[in-house]
């Protein structure tokens, strides 16, 4: 497999980029022992190639994070350039009828201060709310930012291919769509993909492990009653939009007995299927410690057969998962996903 994604202007990362929505609050690192450990594993992960960080103005505290580690890989000796920072500006839902070119320019400068950086190496916008009018304004103050050097690469997130569409023909130039993508979730296989072709995007993928659930960890063990963090609460629902616990169960039998004859893991193989398919960039894995690493490179060394493949695309068919386009069931007001997204924590961060 190739191990790194290289897009059409030439900026290239590993196609595993280490994720930290797993760093911020809701899953936060309790320590100061803990937070070490933390740094330890950024730094052996650079070391082993895995050199981009993903991460948001609302995740709370992990900009911060990611800008210490920086300071120290600096002091070590390192360059600024060794690193990529993907950070996402996410304005919050109240105040998007309002929202400002200066506000805009607030926010990338509030991430670029927080990370310790002259520029971001990729900023990924979102949007929360299509009815209230401005993501075209917003994506044109971070054009210009762009044009000043503050960003290298202008982004989406969690954008319908219709308004991605919209975005490009507006004549902003778009690198990358992070979006869920998964064997629980195809959503962007029923247009995006095509439209990422189409205009040269590459999909940076998250949900590759389903929070944890595509892993061994639960390979047969019974639908448990809680849940101990919002990771494993929101892909729980995924699960249910898939066929149920029982269909996923499934999924995971057929995924163990195709990790053994590759001498590996459930979750490389959910990875590496995911990796394979068109248009697909890279996997953004939620990163807390160095436990997975050496798993990770794995991962990126795995090849599956055109009949394994097959086999998994037959189950597949049988289990088309949520439907509609990327992130559409997580904007209805009326359905389970929307009770645990948070809308409104750029004022908190
Ligand atoms: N744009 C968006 O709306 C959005 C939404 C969600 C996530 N993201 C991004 O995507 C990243 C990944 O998040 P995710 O929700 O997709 O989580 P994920 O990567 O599916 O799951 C992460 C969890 O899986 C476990 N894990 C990681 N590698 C493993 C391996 N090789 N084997 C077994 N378990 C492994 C880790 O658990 P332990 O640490 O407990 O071992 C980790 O906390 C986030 O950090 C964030 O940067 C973006």
């Amino acid at each position: 497999m190739n191990t790194r994604c290289t897009l059409k202007n030439g900026y290239s990362f590993s196609r595993i980029i280490n994720g930290g929505w797993q760093l911020s609050e809701g899953h936060a690192l309790k320590s100061a022992i803990e937070k070490k450990d933390v740094l330890k594993a950024f730094h052996e992960l650079v070391s082993r190639g895995f050199t981009a960080f993903d991460c948001a103005d609302i995740y709370t505290g992990v900009e911060e994070f990611y800008g210490i580690f920086l300071k120290e890989h600096l002091a070590a000796g390192g360059k600024r350039e060794d690193i990529q920072f993907h950070t996402k500006y996410v304005p919050d839902k109240s105040v998007l009828a309002e929202l400002r070119p200066e506000d805009v320019r607030e926010a990338v400068h509030r991430s670029l201060r927080k990370l310790g950086v002259e520029q971001v190496d990729m900023i990924q916008f979102h949007w929360w709310e299509y009815g209230i009018p401005g993501y075209l304004e917003a994506l044109s103050e971070l054009q210009k930012l762009k044009e000043q050097g503050k960003i290298s690469q202008v982004s989406l997130t969690n954008f319908d291919t219709r308004r991605t569409r919209e975005i490009v023909e507006s004549g902003i130039s778009i690198s990358t769509m992070q979006a869920q993508y998964s064997l629980l979730d195809r959503r962007v296989e029923n247009a995006m993909q095509a439209c990422c072709r189409e205009h040269d995007i590459a999909l940076l993928c998250y949900g590759t492990l389903a929070g944890g659930f595509l892993t061994d960890r639960w390979l047969g063990q019974p639908d448990p009653a809680d849940w101990d963090n919002r990771s494993l609460v929101k892909y729980r629902i995924i699960i249910d939009d898939f066929g149920g616990w029982e269909a996923y169960q499934e999924l995971l039998q057929i995924l163990k007995e195709m990790s053994v004859r590759y001498s590996c893991n459930i979750a490389n193989i959910s990875t590496a299927y995911i990796l394979q398919k068109d248009a697909a960039g890279a996997a953004i894995i939620g990163t807390r410690s160095s436990r997975h690493i050496e798993d990770n490179e794995k991962t990126l060394m795995i090849e599956l057969g055109q009949k394994d493949v097959e086999k998994i695309d037959s189950f597949l068919s049988r289990h088309p998962g949520p439907k509609g386009e990327p992130f559409e069931l997580e904007r209805a007001e009326d359905g389970p996903h929307i009770k645990v997204m948070l809308r409104n924590l750029n004022k908190k961060s």
